[in-house]
């Protein structure tokens, strides 16, 4: 309804009542006119004449003490406004406000009601309650809900009162009106982390005219909801730490940011699923995301790590990530030294090239850390030689000998290339097998024995002994005599060795007399297969004992009283007479005689000779000599004890045979008959011729050869069947060191044939002091001068 200030609309109601107050009149009037205003008229409405009013004093009074509004005009009738109408005070939101007055009449008093119909203008605007709305909306509120908002107030009513609202553009919200509600409608969802504060300028617009507005402005603040999760700065981390790092290495640091707020943007790290050994080894800080190493890193067993990591916020949400660590091989593993066969022991012969080992080496570590150099030890007979891979054969460079090296323990050394490089030595043991490749070895050249005559059978001579280096049975020696034969009778006759000890015994007895040394051989076998020997020389010397005494030859031991001597009777003294010739079977101080009378008929006419044997007149012959002159004579030999033997000698002072007949009488026996006499004279006779025949010989042809130590005493002649075979005559002179005797044979049978001379034996003649610890020195030198020309002597 459109009203302008000043236009009035008239309702008349009457209203039959009392007489008095009949009349009722309704006047529309806009508020807030101003005070004077001209609303109605009042004398034209009721139909009262004017120049009454005045008279009856018109008045207009509220009732009771309420406010008069209007006031009426005497003059005219009008009715006009006494006080500023604001409907919104006087009847707040009442749709119509009616203000009623009275016009009061006087004389006669009449009342008549005046409603004054109060008409709104839009003289208000929409309120809002506050500047500002201030609003918390979690960011996780869903699409559709509610927020309510207070509305604004218009005091105006109807047309003039709030209208609509209308909400800035924007991407969340838009408004719903309904009623009496106003609310926010979440559109789309609100994310804080792109806004985290809205601000929408709420308008309010109500209906009149001018329109009136308002606006308040609603601050949204949008409140975090865990909504983010947390964001690895990477999706793969890769680390390589070298193996062996010392623990708390940090390797990697992993992080995540989350974009909420307060505990729904705190981040934790934690791993995913990982085995148990990956756990032991890395440890992830939950706070900082730092990756320590915590345990062992051992590229040989692992070298590569896939660790998925989990970052969570403190309301659950996560995301996840992997870290890959490497590892980077360290030179942590030494080479080791695999002895993969072994032909041990290795015969002695192997013929030098011959494979003896396979060797392996091998490293844990890899590329350069893995490269094996190998050797070997200096100074034995051995070398590698490099094979396919790590392999190398251990093969001989050189001829091999047990018996001097026996056992070798070589070391072989392998050496990596890392930096450092590490190494590792294994020690091989290897024997070297025997083989009977040495023969035995006598100890020394030849062996020498020396024994006296006479030994008990059984007896030890010495002992010979070979050594074999080889190994057992091939060393083992074993001793035997070689056959042979000594004087014609087998080896094993006379001596026998004992196999295991090499000491030789003597199977009989010896006797110097019959032989005085021999040789044998023995052999020394060892027991290889085949077995080697070797043989050696033994020689036997055996030496003298006395066990022989003296045996007289001339004169006839048998006590024949014809062997008689011609004694001039002018000989002079210290002329030979006759010689005792004694033999001893013996050689050496056993043999070396001496002379001496023992009995004598008339004891100072004759000597003799100590050691010729020579009997010899001490004074001339006088007449008064008796005629007949009997000797007795002792042959003693030097050896210990000595052995002696006795003989009787016959000596007859005369020049002729003629006193012959007497002889018998010479004989202290005086039994033998007279024919035995002359046979004894005719013996001699012969024997004397003879033997200055042959001493006339011998001495021609020796002196021939000019020796002057050839002497003959021709005075005196043995008879040549007294000397039996193989006797040994000693040196008048006693110088036995470097004397040599030859035995001198007479062929017996024939008195007229020839000395025999037989360069005999190398055989010395032994020195009194026979022993067996006689430097063997002292023999050889007698032997070393075997080869002299031969000397003579013959016994006198
Ligand atoms: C070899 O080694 C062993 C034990 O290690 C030792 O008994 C032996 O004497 C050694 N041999 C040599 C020849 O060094
Ligand atoms: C002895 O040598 C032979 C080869 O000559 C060899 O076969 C054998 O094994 C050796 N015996 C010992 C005990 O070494
Ligand atoms: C004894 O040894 C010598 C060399 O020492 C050798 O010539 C000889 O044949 C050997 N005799 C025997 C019977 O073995
Ligand atoms: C010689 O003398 C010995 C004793 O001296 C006597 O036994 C022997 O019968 C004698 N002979 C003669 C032939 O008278």
């Amino acid at each position: 309804m459109e009203s302008k200030p000043g236009l009035i609309t008239l309702f008349v109601v009457c209203i039959l009542a009392l007489q008095s107050v009949c009349t009722e009149v309704s006047y529309s009037i806009q508020e807030e006119l101003k005070p004077g205003t001209v609303f109605g008229n009042i004398a034209k409405d009721l139909g009262l004449d004017i120049t009454t009013l005045s008279s009856r004093k018109a008045r207009v009074d509220a009732e009771g003490d309420n406010e008069r509004f209007c006031a009426v005009s005497l003059q005219t009738g009008d009715l006009s406004v006494a006080e500023r109408l604001d409907r919104e005070s006087l009847c707040d939101t009442k749709p119509s406000c009616i203000l009623i007055q009275e016009l009061v009449l006087e004389n006669p008093l009449e009342l008549h009601r005046i409603n004054l119909h109060v008409q709104d203008i839009n003289d208000n605007s929409p309120q809002f309650k506050r500047n500002s709305i201030k609003m918390e909306i979690r960011e996780s509120a869903e699409k559709g809900t509610r927020f309510r908002i207070e509305g604004a107030h218009d005091a105006d009513i109807g047309k003039n009162s709030v209208q609509r609202y209308s909400l800035q553009k924007n991407d969340n919200f838009i408004l719903m009106v309904d009623a009496n509600k106003v609310e926010l409608v979440l559109d789309h969802k609100l994310d804080r982390e792109t806004q985290r504060e809205i601000n929408l300028p709420l308008t309010a617009v109500d209906g009149g005219s001018p329109q009136r507005s308002s606006t308040v402005m609603i601050h949204v603040t949008v409140l975090d909801a865990n909504d983010n999760a947390p964001v690895f700065s990477q999706a793969v981390y890769k680390a390589s730490i070298p193996e062996n790092s010392p623990l708390n290495t940090v390797v990697v640091r992993v992080s995540a940011t989350d974009a909420d707020e307060g505990v729904n943007g705190e981040v934790s790290y934690d791993f995913g699923h990982v085995s148990d050994i990956d756990e032991r080894v890395f440890s992830i800080d939950f706070k900082t995301g730092e990756i320590r190493v915590i345990g062992t890193t051992d590229f040989e067993k692992k070298n590569a790590f896939e660790l998925p990591v989990i970052a969570n916020d403190g309301l659950g949400l996560s995301s996840s990530a992997k870290v890959y660590i490497e590892l980077t091989d360290e030179n942590d593993n030494a080479p080791v030294v695999y002895l993969k066969s072994l032909s041990n022991p290795i015969p002695e012969n192997a013929p030098t090239g011959t494979e003896v080992g396979i060797i392996n080496v091998q490293d844990r570590d890899s590329e350069n850390n893995r490269q094996v150099r190998c050797s070997i030890q200096q100074g034995v007979p051995f070398k590698l030689v490099p094979s396919i891979k790590n392999y190398y054969s251990l093969v001989t460079t050189g001829q091999l000998d047990r018996e001097l090296v026996s056992d070798y323990n070589i070391t072989i050394t392998a050496t990596d290339e890392g930096s450092p490089s590490l190494s590792s030595s294994k020690c091989v043991q290897l024997s070297v097998a025997d083989i009977n490749d040495n023969p035995p070895v006598f100890e020394e050249q030849s062996y020498s024995a020396y024994v006296s005559e006479n030994n008990k059978p059984g007896s030890t001579l010495c002992s010979v002994s070979a050594r074999d280096p080889d190994w057992r049975q091939n060393g083992t020696v074993v001793y035997s005599l070689l056959a042979g034969e000594v004087n014609g009778a087998p080896v094993s006759s006379y001596l026998s060795v004992n196999g295991d000890t090499g000491v030789i015994h003597a199977v009989r007895s010896f006797d110097y007399e019959q032989f005085r040394s021999f040789k044998v051989h023995v052999m020394a076998r060892d027991n290889g297969s085949p077995p080697l020997s070797s043989n050696v020389t033994v020689s036997v010397f055996i030496s003298d004992v006395n066990d022989n005494s003296p045996q007289i030859l001339y004169p006839s031991p048998e006590g024949n009283s014809f062997m008689t001597e011609l004694v001039p009777k002018a000989a002079h003294g210290g002329s030979l007479v006759s010689k005792v010739i004694a033999v001893d079977a013996d050689s050496g101080q056993n043999a070396w005689l001496s002379y001496h009378i023992v009995k004598s008929t008339d004891p100072g006419l004759f000597t003799i000779g100590v050691h010729s044997g020579e009997i010899r007149t001490q004074r001339d012959i006088s007449e008064s000599d008796s005629m007949k002159q009997n000797l007795v004579v002792a042959v003693k030999d030097n050896g210990q004890p000595s052995l002696s033997a006795t003989c009787s000698m016959y000596l007859l002072i005369s020049d002729n045979l003629a006193e012959v007949p007497e002889l018998k009488d010479l004989s202290f026996n005086e039994s033998n008959s007279k024919l035995t006499s002359y046979l004894i004279i005719a013996l001699v006779s012969v024997s004397t011729f003879f033997l200055t025949f042959i001493i006339i010989i011998l001495g021609l042809r020796f002196c021939r050869r000019r020796k002057p130590r050839l002497l003959f005493d021709g005075a005196v002649a043995i008879p040549s069947g007294y000397l039996p075979p193989n006797y040994a005559d000693v040196d008048g002179t006693g110088t036995l060191r470097s004397t040599y005797n030859y035995d001198a044979y007479l062929t017996t049978g024939s008195r007229t044939s020839d000395f025999k001379f037989v360069t005999s034996y190398n055989d010395n003649t032994l020195p009194a002091d026979q022993t067996l610890k006689k430097s063997p020195s002292d023999f050889l030198e007698a032997f070393g001068e075997s080869d002299d020309p031969p000397q003579v002597r013959i016994p006198r």
